[in-house]
């Protein structure tokens, strides 16, 4: 039978890299606590209507790249393309605004869009994301915007630029939309197809279009912070303001206006120079609408997510450790086998990594298999050590060896062998 292969745009996580990944979540389940965030889980799957009215129908994302089918009951559904339409939905449906507000959530997820795979773009990626509901002020906007900033900080990921623009209010963007058209109009036929039909649609997409020709004809493009309305520019002013004050780096990108169609007043990405053409590793911005749009009462909302796989592409492994046995138990004999397996047990639940033989090898085999794995001690168990009671455990890097009671091994005495 010929071989079944992963889909084109997927990725297997084997062993020798799950632990890395492992790191990275845990880091940023921890940072995301200590900034007061929560962890929220929804569905992988949403009513298509979700994303359509949520991320906008004229994006690249709901038009062209959603898993989308229908299922036996005839509903239409949709595998999540991002995560921000889906914890909106379970927001308003949760009644999550009579929390304490604002609400601060996150999320580790697999998203799913039907892109052409390249280096940093899959089909199947994972994001971390948060979304925070409640708070207005530039004050949020550069709380949320630090986080990030501070997760590749610690995480020790450089050469990262954070760009951040303000794509205004419904108000502002009224005037920039009718400045657009007329900019991009008489050059309408020197579009790609995909802008020339979104022109009259959504002309902001244009800017945002990845294709040469739209980007070089963009250059000139009228700039959106020239039509912000008093109230955005402040805003955005004041947001500069708290981002100098918190000494994060930023430079002011106008063109930036993100894929996603729910976005109002400031909109930002991280950008790493070093993986290549899918540089941008986070995306975010303010989505005050969004609520509203998914039949909710008005609630204000900013978040972000960033593509792991990108950061792991960015992340130095070296001294990442990889969980090791603490003690390989070696046996010789039945009797020793099952001995084995006992004071494993024991040592187990007592909090320690412990692994025995269960293949029947050789001591020889068992040995090298315990070198293979990585195992801090060893010891080997055989009828003497049965009659006397008395067993050698040796620490397998500085090839210290005590003599101890099989008794009186315990997690503490694991712990003490283990010191480096
Ligand atoms: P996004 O810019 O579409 O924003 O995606 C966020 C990040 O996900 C990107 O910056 C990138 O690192 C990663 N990403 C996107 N597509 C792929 C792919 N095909 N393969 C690998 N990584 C990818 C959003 O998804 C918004 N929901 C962000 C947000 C949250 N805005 C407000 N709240």
């Amino acid at each position: 039978m010929s071989l079944i292969t992963a889909p084109k745009g997927t990725a297997d996580i084997l062993p020798s890299d799950s632990y890395k990944w492992q790191y990275l979540e845990k880091k940023i389940r921890d940072i995301s606590a200590r900034y007061g965030f929560n962890e929220i889980r929804t569905p992988v799957f949403e009513h298509t209507e979700v994303f359509e009215r949520g991320v906008g129908d004229t994006t690249d994302v709901v038009s062209k790249e959603m898993y989308t089918f229908q299922d036996k009951g005839g509903r239409s559904v949709t595998l999540r393309p991002e995560g921000t339409a889906g914890v909106v939905r379970s927001f308003i449906e949760n009644g999550l605004f009579n929390e304490p507000m604002p609400a601060k959530l996150y999320y580790l997820i697999n998203c799913f869009r039907y892109e052409k795979p390249q280096k940093g773009r899959l089909r199947q990626f994972s994001q971390y994301g948060i979304e925070m509901f409640g708070a207005t002020s530039p004050a949020a906007d550069a709380m949320v915007i630090s986080l990030p900033y501070n997760i590749f900080r610690e995480l020790g990921i450089k050469d990262i630029e954070l760009k951040i623009n303000s794509i205004g209010c419904r108000k502002c963007r009224a005037d920039y939309r009718n400045a657009l058209i007329s900019y991009y109009e008489d050059k309408k036929d020197m579009l790609c197809p995909t802008c020339n039909e979104r022109l009259y649609k959504n002309p902001m997409r244009i800017l945002d279009c990845k294709s040469d020709i739209c980007k070089s004809i963009s250059v000139n493009a009228p700039k959106i912070l020239d039509y912000l309305c008093s109230d955005c520019a402040d805003h955005f002013n004041q947001l500069k303001e708290l981002l100098d004050g918190m000494g994060i780096g930023y430079t002011v990108d106008p063109y930036i206006v993100r894929g996603l169609d729910y976005y109002n007043r400031t909109v930002f990405e991280f950008i790493s120079s070093g993986i290549g053409a899918q540089g941008t590793v986070c995306g975010g911005g303010r989505y005050d609408g969004m609520t509203e749009q998914l039949g909710g009462a008005s609630y204000p909302g900013i978040g972000f997510a960033m593509g792991l796989e990108r950061i792991m592409l960015l992340l130095d492994c070296e001294n990442i450790k990889k969980p090791v046995p603490d003690l390989y138990i070696a046996s010789m004999g039945h009797r020793a086998q099952i001995e084995s397996a006992l004071i494993a047990q024991r040592l187990i639940r007592s909090g320690a990594a412990v692994e025995y033989d269960i293949m029947d090898r050789s001591l020889k085999a068992q040995m090298k298999y315990a070198d293979k794995t990585g195992a801090l001690c060893s010891m080997v168990l055989g009828d003497n050590e049965l009659d006397t009671g008395i067993v050698t455990v040796k620490n397998m890097r500085t090839k210290e060896q005590r003599q101890v009671k099989i008794k009186d091994i315990d997690f503490q005495f694991i712990t003490e062998m283990t010191k480096e």
